[in-house]
């Protein structure tokens, strides 16, 4: 299944703004159906309405916050009809501050948006499309997750975010091997820096008035779609739109490889002291 066939509907989420209003509307433009999930329902509303002036059919609205149970179990429902063969999980927030200070309550929003909420709704897509024999998932993740802790760049006020980012890579290149051999599809979008609303608030609640981005600038998230989709049709399991060398993600697979491989069965000896160094060393 490549993003050109449309076979049924694509379910988006964060789809009232920045790469989620994008992914729906290229999506619906190449003729998938599409369900439209966010907390805004006005700025559904308006998209809806321009999809289908645009010629769209079989656009849904699903008002929902995905950091609310009850709101989560009918979105997840939603994601497991049979006829959902594409799952955008694009909703995220940055819950941002210095790690001691910032509000509990809003860490674990984080959490349930970003990594919950994700999983919950990838569990219930893919059992379906595994039955039907067809169908992808794209989780959109974070340059973020990416080095976080290193020099030049290190990422101060954002460890929550990351590490969910983080999990985010993860989740995806694990079930997609374990997937491999079926037909279903599974992507991570990377992006860096894109012009959305991302930045205007924390996320606890909507951000409020017309489409508009955050002052920090960056790419436009029509760039973050582009990339996906063609990443998507050639099957690239990690897609990072702005990266010109894509050996770097082979780099760093291949990394983890010599990490993981590496580790032998006893605690290595530089943790158990000097003579078991030397033990080692002869
Ligand atoms: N912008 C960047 O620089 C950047 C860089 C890398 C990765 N990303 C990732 O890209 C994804 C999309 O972000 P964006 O840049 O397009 O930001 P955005 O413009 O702020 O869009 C976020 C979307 O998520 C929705 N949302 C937030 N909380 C929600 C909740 N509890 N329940 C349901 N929907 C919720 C928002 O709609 P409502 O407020 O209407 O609910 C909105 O549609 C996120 O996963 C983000 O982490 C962004």
């Amino acid at each position: 299944m490549t993003s050109h066939d449309a076979p049924g509907t694509a379910l988006v989420t964060g789809a009232s703004s920045g790469i989620g209003w994008e992914y729906a509307t290229r999506l619906a433009g190449r003729g998938w159906k599409v369900v439209l999930v966010a907390r805004r329902a006005e700025r559904l509303e308006s998209l809806a309405r321009e999809l289908r002036e645009a010629g769209a059919t079989g656009v849904e609205t699903l008002v929902a916050d995905l950091a609310d149970p009850a709101d989560l179990a009918r979105v997840t429902e939603r994601a497991s009809g049979d006829d959902v063969d594409l799952l955008v999980n694009n909703v995220g927030i940055n819950g941002y501050g210095p790690f001691a200070e910032v509000d509990g309550d809003l860490l674990d929003r984080v959490l349930t948006v970003n990594v919950v909420a994700l999983t919950a709704l990838t569990r219930a897509a893919v059992p379906g499309m595994l039955a039907r024999g067809r169908g992808a998932v794209i989780n959109v993740a974070s340059l973020l997750a990416f080095a976080g802790d290193l020099p030049p760049g290190p990422l101060p006020r954002r460890a929550v975010y990351a590490g969910t980012k983080g999990y985010a890579v993860t989740f995806t290149r694990t079930l997609a091997a374990e997937l491999s051999g079926t037909p279903l599809r599974l992507q991570v979008v990377c992006p860096g820096l894109t012009a959305t609303e991302f930045h205007l608030g924390a996320g606890a609640t909507p951000v409020s008035g017309e489409r508009r981005t955050h002052d920090e600038g960056g790419v436009p998230p029509e760039d973050v779609v582009t990339a996906s989709l063609a990443a998507l049709d050639t099957d690239e399991v990690v897609c990072v739109p702005g990266l010109t060398d894509p050996e770097a993600v082979t780099r760093l697979a291949t990394a983890e490889l010599d990490l993981r491989r590496g580790s032998g069965g006893r605690a290595a000896a530089r943790y158990r002291g000097a003579g078991a160094k030397a033990r080692e060393a002869s």
